[in-house]
């Protein structure tokens, strides 16, 4: 385990990465940006041998209080990309973020790279759509996106394989990326001393998460694995957002040994019903079920959000 308190930190290529079954072997760079008003990590992988890049859930800065976006994480993402010399081939999301807005369009406009994310952003769409009231100009066919990934697709960074998981629960549509030797996992798996996501968000399912961690838990156990989100646990006073499939399976305080889908279930939604709605959900899934772009201006030239009340 490993992790800074920091707001970013450099993770070297190192002998020691472990290789992941379901893709062919290869070592990826890893370096992220945590921004810590949302505790979100956006990863940037890299192949080392052709410099190509894979930007996973990046953020856009959101002030509520005044509706204001601002830019001062992805700036972090595209000076390092700049800096580096990458060539940005994808932008992946693991889902519809409840708790941050996607800057992905943001960077896609400076850095270039395809923008991916499950093919079952289609079932978010519709859902969300109705909540929000959305008009016939809201597409939901997942088009705001240039390519949607179904659950075992093979895809390419640079010379590394790489392969996407569909892992619903949490919502209907997360994925996993495995690149190389590496899982970038989203929310499913926090870290072993924090646990799992949440399922009480519209589509999402306690028992279709537990299943989906032990989809992941099938990989070896040196498999490395990044995390969407830190918290830091009760015990712990820095944040980290990488950890290993044989630590989670050893170790994670939800889904360790012994612990049936049925007493996983009940936990996960006891627990949830503890717990008040992210900060940033109605302004983040608007935009984020629009691939990150913002709704159309309006006649004045100004965009709006919706607030929906009691609905959530
Ligand atoms: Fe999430």
């Amino acid at each position: 385990m490993v992790g800074a308190g920091s707001s970013m930190i450099d993770r070297p290529l190192t002998a020691a990465c472990g290789i992941a079954e379901a893709a062919a072997p290869g070592c990826v760079h890893v370096h992220t940006v945590f921004d810590e008003a949302t505790f979100t990590a956006t990863h940037i992988a890299r192949d080392p041998a052709t410099g190509k890049a894979a930007i996973i859930d990046s953020v856009l800065d959101f002030d509520p209080a005044s509706g204001r976006t601002s830019t001062g994480c992805a700036d972090q993402v595209i000076a390092y990309v700049e800096a580096a010399g990458l060539a940005v081939e994808w932008l992946l999301e693991t889902h519809v973020h409840a708790d941050h807005l996607s800057a992905a369009p943001y960077l896609q406009e400076r850095l270039g790279g395809t923008l991916a994310i499950g093919r079952d952003i289609l079932t978010v769409q519709s859902v969300f759509g109705s909540i929000f009231n959305e008009g016939p100009d809201f597409a939901r066919d997942g088009s705001q996106f240039d390519h949607l990934l179904e659950d075992g697709e093979r895809f390419r960074l640079g010379s590394l394989d790489a392969i996407a998981l569909h892992v619903p629960g949490h919502t209907p549509a997360d994925m996993a990326y495995i690149i190389g030797d590496t899982a970038f996992i989203g929310d499913t798996l926090f870290m072993p001393d924090y646990g799992t996501a949440r399922v009480d968000f519209p589509g999402g399912d306690a028992r279709t998460l537990y299943r989906s961690i032990h989809r992941l838990l099938a990989l070896p156990d040196q498999t490395r694995v990044f995390l969407c989100h830190d918290y830091k646990a009760p015990d712990r006073d820095r944040f980290v957002w990488q950890t290993t499939i044989g630590e989670e399976r050893r170790d994670n305080v939800h889904v360790h040994p012994g612990i049936t889908e049925d007493a996983f279930a009940a936990m996960r939604e006891a627990r949830d019903a503890t717990l008040g709605m992210p900060r940033l959900i109605l302004p983040s899934i608007q935009i984020n079920m629009r691939g990150g772009h913002l709704p159309e201006p309006e006649d004045n030239g100004t965009r709006y959000l919706k607030l929906p009340l009691n609905s959530l």
